[in-house]
């Protein structure tokens, strides 16, 4: 292992008729509240009902930023920070999924920096502070709720980055599994390959001696492709939101990566294709995942196949690693398909007309991130990955 630091001073709030928690939160941070929400499920699902009510009866003033767009856009971060300096906005809550607690990291941040939130968001800054702000999950997907990434869109640019500090956890998450249960069966797929890829993205790293790390990441992986189906079978089903909803949680909240980096450069390049075509992050994913997993696969055959054993079921008599390994990465390409998640770029229309620019856009953002820390891609890379992926 690498030497590691580890801290979250997220308070996680997980379980049943959690959301009272906001009661006694919320007065510890001051009386003028920004509520930022997405598109309005929260409105058809009644929670929106619930938490006006709740922060009525608390007597605080309450602005609202409705509307944040799934891949969240720069010009929405730059309403709320203008609402923030205009109305002297103490906590900001979100409600709703990743990309509503993104744009309000982004905005919690950019409300206390003088000069454009873009250089934040781009990392040629980094957030020295940020207004306080609390979460309520309604989409069990990112890991957001717990850790202090965010994914803007530059619209006008197309560049989607990711970015984050110390100072934008949340200071609270409430993670009832009641508030996913109206994310639609499109929704709740895409979420559990997001989870599913953030474990891969850890697991791939080139540091010695991290079996705990590796085991933690098989558990999680295993929950997930065993609780899958059974939640399609039932989107109504707390046992099964309930188990979903956690995995999210601790997939992505810095307890699988103790002591590494992992790889993200499935994920670099998906924000680019993303920035570029505006899909569903996931969908991208259950796309480029498998034909990454392809191209990288020669860096480390008995790692991959390892993985691979702890998903699937694969019988190994007479096969090599690499046979063995390439059965587990269509297996994967299989199971999601089973879920219903889409396996080209040609399902969302895209050909091959932009994939330069996309490759562009993704080898800019490794350079200056260092993403890519198992196999080191470059533009030549990413545009055959790409390729195998239309
Ligand atoms: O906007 P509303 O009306 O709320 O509807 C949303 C949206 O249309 C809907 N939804 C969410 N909860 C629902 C619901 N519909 C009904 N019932 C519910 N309970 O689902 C749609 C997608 O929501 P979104 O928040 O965009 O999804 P997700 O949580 O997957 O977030 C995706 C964004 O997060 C970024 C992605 O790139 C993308 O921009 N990521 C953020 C990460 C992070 N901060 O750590 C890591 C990830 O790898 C990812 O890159
Ligand atoms: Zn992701």
């Amino acid at each position: 292992m690498e030497n590691f630091t580890y801290r979250n001073p997220t308070k996680l709030i997980f379980g049943k008729n959690q959301l009272e928690a906001i009661a006694e939160e919320i007065p510890k941070y001051g009386k003028n509240i920004l509520l930022v929400y997405g598109g309005g499920s929260i409105k058809r699902n009644g929670l929106y009902n619930q938490v006006v009510t709740l922060l009525k009866d608390l007597n605080v003033n309450v602005l609202e930023l409705a509307g944040v767009e799934p891949n969240p856009r720069l010009s929405t971060v730059k309403k709320g920070i203008a609402i923030c300096q205009n109305e002297k906005i103490d906590f900001l809550l979100a409600v709703g999924g990743g990309s509503v607690i993104d744009c309000t990291k982004a905005i919690a941040a950019g409300a206390l920096y003088d000069g454009d939130v873009w250089d934040i968001i781009n990392k040629k800054v980094t957030a020295t502070k940020a207004l306080p702000f609390g979460t309520v999950l309604t989409l069990a997907a990112t890991g957001s709720e717990m850790n202090p990434d965010s994914v803007i869109t530059n619209w006008e640019t197309n560049e989607k980055y990711v970015w984050g500090s110390d100072v934008t956890h949340s200071s609270f998450s409430i993670l009832d599994p009641v508030n996913t249960m109206s994310a639609p069966r499109d929704q709740t797929v895409y979420g559990m390959v997001d989870m599913m890829s953030h474990v891969f993205e850890q697991y791939f790293h080139n540091v010695k001696n991290t079996p705990l790390q590796d085991r933690m990441c098989y558990s999680v992986l295993q929950t997930v492709i065993e609780t899958a189906p059974k939640l399609l079978e039932d989107l109504q089903s707390y046992e099964h939101r309930e188990t979903i909803l956690f995995s999210g949680t601790i997939a992505l909240n810095g307890t699988l990566q103790m002591g590494y980096f992992g790889d993200w450069a499935s994920h670099t390049m998906e924000h680019a294709v993303s920035a570029v075509y505006d899909i569903p992050h996931a969908g991208g994913l259950a796309i480029l995942f498998p034909n990454w997993m392809r191209y990288v696969l020669d860096k480390d055959v008995v790692r991959m196949k390892r993985l691979m054993l702890s998903m699937f079921d694969i019988d190994t008599t007479g096969k090599s690693d690499r046979e063995i390994a390439l059965e587990g990465i269509d297996k994967l390409s299989a199971f999601w398909s089973s879920l219903g998640a889409p396996s080209r770029l040609a399902d969302y229309d895209i050909g091959e007309e932009r994939l330069d620019e996309i490759a562009e856009i993704a080898a800019r953002e490794m350079e200056y991130g260092g993403f890519g820390n198992f196999k080191k891609l470059n533009k030549i890379d990413i545009l055959s990955i790409l390729k195998a992926s239309l």
